[in-house]
Order: C-alpha cells, then sequence, then structure tokens
C-alpha cells in the first residue's frame, strides 16, 4: 500500500509515471519568477478524463453511455458505473448528500485524528491532543523539556512562546493542520512494515462511518454477505500534493471492496492495470463521489496526482456555503484548499 513508484529513470518509462507527469500541478514559470504576480497553474488538458458526473446526468435523461462504461444493475438508490476491462471496480457519482459530507469532513478534522488513531505526526511529534482546535486558535506547539529524558510536545497560546526563551522548538499548529497527510482509524496501518499492527491501541471506526460504509458498498459486496468496516485510512492533500501510484493489498480478503469516499476539492484519480506499463483511466473525483475496488480491481494500481483549488475547477461552492452558513470561517477556508479522502477496509 502507498509504495509511491520512485521518479528513477526507468520508472518515469512506465504508462503510469506518464499520466501521472501529465496531470501534475506544474506552475507558469513567468509567474514564478516575478514576485507581484500569483503563482499561475499551467494549463492541463483534460479532454482525456472521464467526468462520471456529466455521465449520470446524461443517463438520467436516458442518454447512451459512452464507449466502455456500463451502468452496474445492481439496484442502489443511485447510478452505480463500471468500466470495461476493470472488473471489481465501481463509481457512484453524488453518493454522498452535502450534510453527509460536511459531517465527514468536520470528523475528520476534528476527530479523526484523535489518539489513540494515529497521524503522519506521530513519528516526530508522538500523539497530539485536538491539532484542529489548536490551529482555530493560533496556538503553537512547543517542546516541553521540563522532563529531561521525556520530552514532550504541547500547544501552548502564541503569546507564551517568546517567554520560553530562546532555542525554543516550536510549531505552529496552522502548520502541522496543514502537513497533516493521514490519519488511521479502528485497526492502527503501520506504514514500516506495511500492515496492520493489531496490538497497537484503537478505537473501534465510529458506528455511523461504519453505516455508511456498509451501505455504500452494497453494490461490490458477494451476494448475501455484509461488508465489516475494520480498519480506514484518511488522506489529506492540500494543493500541489498528489498519492502516487499504488496498490492496497495488505488485507486478506480481496472480494471484499475498499469503500473509498471524496469530500472538497476536486481531483484527477487514476485507475491503471495490474503492471505500471498498462494505460491507466483518468477520472474526475468531486466532493460525495465514491470508489468501490474490489476483486481483481483490488490488484489495478491507482492514485491521485492532481487536486484542483482554483475556484472554478475545485466544485466546492455548496460545501463552501454550508459551513459559512454554520459561521465556520475556519473549516471553510480549510476546505477551499484542500481535499479529505476517507477509505474504509474490511481487513479480515
Ligand atoms: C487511495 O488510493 O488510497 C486514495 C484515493 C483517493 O484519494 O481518492
Amino acid at each position: 500500500m502507498y509504495g509511491a513508484e520512485k521518479p528513477s529513470g526507468d520508472s518515469e518509462r512506465t504508462a503510469f509515471r506518464r499520466a501521472e507527469k501529465k496531470y501534475k500541478l506544474y506552475y507558469d514559470d513567468s509567474s514564478l519568477k516575478s514576485s507581484r504576480k500569483k503563482k499561475q497553474a499551467k494549463p492541463v488538458d483534460v479532454s482525456d478524463v472521464i467526468d462520471f458526473k456529466a455521465i449520470a446526468e446524461a443517463h438520467e435523461r436516458g442518454g447512451e453511455l459512452p464507449v466502455g462504461v456500463a451502468a452496474a444493475p445492481c439496484g442502489f438508490r443511485r447510478p452505480v458505473f463500471c468500466l470495461e476491462g476493470r472488473p471489481g471496480f465501481y463509481f457512484i457519482p453524488g453518493a454522498l448528500s452535502l450534510e453527509e459530507q460536511c459531517q465527514w469532513m468536520r470528523e475528520s478534522l476534528l476527530s479523526f485524528p484523535q489518539p489513540p488513531n494515529r497521524t503522519n505526526h506521530n513519528a516526530i511529534y508522538g500523539p497530539l491532543q485536538d491539532l484542529f482546535a489548536a490551529a482555530k486558535e493560533r496556538k503553537v506547539l512547543v517542546k516541553d523539556e521540563s522532563d529531561g529524558d521525556h520530552p514532550t510536545w504541547k500547544f501552548v497560546d502564541e503569546a507564551e512562546v517568546p517567554l520560553r526563551g530562546n532555542g525554543c522548538t516550536s510549531c505552529p499548529a496552522s502548520a502541522l493542520l496543514r502537513k497533516l497527510r493521514w490519519s488511521t482509524l479502528g485497526l492502527q496501518f503501520d506504514w514500516s512494515q506495511r500492515n496492520y499492527d493489531v496490538s497497537l491501541p484503537h478505537n473501534k471506526i465510529p458506528d455511523a462511518l461504519c453505516q455508511l460504509a456498509k451501505r455504500l458498498a452494497t453494490p461490490a459486496m458477494p451476494q448475501g454477505e455484509e461488508f465489516r468496516p475494520e480498519a480506514a485510512i484518511v488522506n489529506y492533500f492540500a494543493s500541489g500534493d498528489t498519492l502516487g501510484g499504488h496498490l492496497d493489498d495488505m488485507e486478506a480478503d480481496w472480494s471484499k471492496p475498499i469503500v473509498s469516499m471524496s469530500l472538497g476539492c476536486k481531483a484527477i484519480f487514476l485507475l491503471g492495470g495490474k503492471t505500471r506499463q498498462d494505460n491507466p483511466i483518468a477520472m474526475f473525483l468531486r466532493s460525495g463521489d465514491v470508489l468501490l475496488m474490489a476483486g481483481e480491481a483490488r490488484e489495478c494500481f491507482h492514485g491521485v496526482p492532481r487536486i484542483f483549488t482554483d475556484k472554478d475547477s475545485a466544485e466546492i461552492t455548496p460545501l463552501e456555503l454550508h459551513f459559512s452558513n454554520q459561521d465556520d470561517c475556519f473549516l471553510q477556508e480549510y476546505l477551499r484548499s484542500s481535499r479529505i479522502n476517507i477509505n474504509i477496509r474490511q481487513v479480515f
């Protein structure tokens, strides 16, 4: 899982790597040279990117499906699409209501990074409590060396930092929030061993998320079986962040799907084949879309080479309005330049 390809000479020659480079965010050189100009993204050709939202709208009006796309006959309450040549892959455009998107975006920031869940910050700072609240309150993380043998980190008010003297190691909570890259729920994934470490303390995945995942998983589930959510990885993307081509292959039973929910800014998802030499299929992922990958699709390389944070392409206006109505400017601000993916797994 997450064994992102290194951009060595060889890997640049794979079809997957070429597609990643095609869609990745590059800036216009002239905008980088001038300190007065706002950085401008280079235009990207998205004419080959499948747009399931447009396909679903046309399908609802009785239009034909594009070549290679089929509607899955699964009696789900929304149209579910699959792709020729990629058995086990399902796309449910707009599967989550606006309320669900807001709820899971909020949980992803406020409760999912809370210990004992682990995040990418654990390796450096140990468990961090209330990162989102600390960022909102403009707190700063400082090293507390009062117990010489076991220094710990804690959030303090900005005003307290200079009082702690020179040489004090500190980092604004807002910068740490921006650098939050993943958190893990349920059974904890050990990235160094690339395996689940069942001995690590963990809380169960919240029941409401389990129920949602069970419902969403049904189109990809073997007849008569129910999906059992046991672990989830939450990925946080800021502008320019990517997720390199990888396989999710650490779960025992690949007949069970990975349920993957998109929140926030629009992205491009690449679904490759069983080798990196296979040409990947590119598709847009919008807030509220859900992907299922089961069976043979579990053996397909996939990744996210691009998120769109500019106002016209991000397509987050309804979410922004929702947060502004709730007077949550901080969440609204985070959302404007971010994407969150929650992918839920049955491990055993
Ligand atoms: C993943 O491949 O694990 C996440 C995909 C996504 O961010 O949509």
